[in-house]
């Protein structure tokens, strides 16, 4: 039987979950592939670390570029994380003549045009499963089996904590704190978790659906992202109460020839299947021209779920390096009716709004008078009790408003001496 051999950068979770796959399921891949994978060399920093897999200590090297410069390695698997030196090694790695396999969200989605450009000089292939939605088959999917569709929408929960805390907030009725301290104590999020609340994790993920789906590299800088640390369980208790649920949504929308990329919180209706997706799950929705909506969903991390994606990538190059073949599946081809990105000041949407007012006649017709002047008009209004003092919560739901005559009218009701907090603005998405 060929063999192929890898070798692997990053001996850490994943790094250990895809030893641990190739070592308990090898005679299963080998009998569906007709190839051996083997693994020919390990690199970590800490060989000391103790990990749940038992491994021949020859194989060990503290330096990445015993792996790199093995001229009897096919394939180099990056499961590192961050930008330096895993771009370095990535680089050197196909200049030596190998592909990759990486897992590096924040990586590809800063230096994925550099990287697969180098990678195309050099004939050789750069695959990425397990950076998006962990072992959901969602690159594969879109890449291959929707290969003749065209994507007007995709629609994703693709970080597992920033849902655990909504789904949290929204199952217990608890404080954003309390959801990410439960998170933390369970090992759903990082002692600092900034960039899975902030959006960054998401909007990386966001980059690598867009180049999928629309073949096209947008810079993290051209994605609208906004956190969930704002998010109060008043605002989550109102939205179930109207019929919806706060989800973190990484959003590529194509209208006419503009693609709108963006990630934040959005109300979306509770019949949503996006909206069930609950806990640390992720959920892809692609919205395609042939094969019509589809939802992808499962556990979006943890060690054997992104090892399953990274296993199968291996599969794929292995296959194509076994039939001698430069691109084992099909190029990703840019979107050429995609003209422009949309400006988030130039974004249209319904929104849910809270204003904390003073409980005084004339306060709503004050609010409403400036939204009319802007052009907003209210789909629903509802005054709540007083929740502190003489403070009533109003929540709005208003018809489909441009953001930025949104942000004039807020910025000036925000002003109002009636007003007692900022107001809280919040995109819908529909069904
Ligand atoms: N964990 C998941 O569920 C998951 C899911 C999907 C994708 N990913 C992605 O998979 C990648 C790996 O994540 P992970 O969770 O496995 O991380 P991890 O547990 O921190 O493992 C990374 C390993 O690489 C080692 N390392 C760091 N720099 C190195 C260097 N220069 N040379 C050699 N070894 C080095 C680390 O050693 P030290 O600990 O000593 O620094 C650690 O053992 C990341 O890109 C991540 O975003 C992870």
């Amino acid at each position: 039987m060929k063999k192929i051999n890898i070798g692997l950068i990053g001996f850490g979770t994943v790094g250990s979950g895809v030893v641990k796959i190739l070592r308990d399921k090898k005679a299963l891949i080998s009998s569906k592939i007709g190839l051996e994978i083997n693994i020919k060399r390990i690199c970590d920093k800490d060989l000391s670390a103790k990990r749940n897999v038992a491994v021949d200590k020859a194989l060990f090297t503290k330096d990445a570029m015993d792996v790199i410069n093995d001229h009897q390695i096919d394939i180099v698997v990056e499961l590192i994380g961050g930008i330096n030196p895993a771009k370095e090694y990535i680089s050197e790695a196909i200049k030596k003549g190998k592909s990759i396999v990486t897992a590096n969200k924040a990586l590809l989605s800063q230096y994925g045009r550099e990287l697969f450009t180098l990678a195309i000089d050099k004939q050789k292939s750069i695959y990425f499963e397990a950076s998006v939605g962990g072992g959901i088959p969602i690159i594969k999917a879109v890449r291959e089996g929707l290969v003749a569709n065209n994507f007007s929408g995709v629609f994703g929960i693709v970080n597992g904590t920033s849902n655990f805390i909504l789904s949290q907030m929204s199952e217990t009725d608890c404080s954003f704190k309390e959801a990410l301290l439960e998170a933390q104590k369970n090992g759903y999020a990082e002692k600092d978790p900034s960039l899975d609340i902030n959006g960054a994790d998401s909007a990386h993920k966001l980059a690598l659906l867009v180049y999928l789906c629309y073949g096209r590299w947008v810079g993290i800088e051209d994605i609208y992202t906004e956190g969930i640390s704002h998010i109060s369980s008043l605002d989550v208790n109102f939205a179930n109460e109207l019929g919806f649920e706060i989800k973190l949504l990484a959003i590529a929308k194509k209208e006419g020839d503009e693609l709108e990329v963006r990630v934040h919180p959005t109300l979306i209706p509770k019949s949503h299947l996006l909206a069930s997706v609950d806990g640390i799950n992720n959920a892809i929705y692609v919205e395609s021209d042939l094969a019509g909506d589809l939802l992808f969903y499962g556990p979006g991390a943890g060690q054997l779920t992104a090892a399953s994606a990274v296993v199968s990538d291996l599969v794929d190059l292995s296959q194509g390096i076994k039939a001698g073949l430069f691109r084992p599946t099909l190029n990703i081809v840019e979107d050429r009716s995609i003209k422009k990105l949309r400006k988030i000041d130039d974004f249209e949407s319904r929104y849910y709004i809270r204003f904390s007012a003073v409980d005084k006649p004339g306060v709503l017709a004050k609010i409403s008078g400036i939204l009319a002047k802007f052009g907003i008009s209210i789909a629903s209004v509802t005054q709540k009790e007083k929740s502190r003092a003489q403070e009533v919560p109003i929540v709005m739901i208003v018809h489909n408003a441009k953001e930025k005559n949104l942000r004039k009218a807020l910025g000036i009701i925000d002003k109002f001496n009636v007003i007692r907090e900022k107001a809280v603005a919040i995109r819908m998405e529909e069904a």
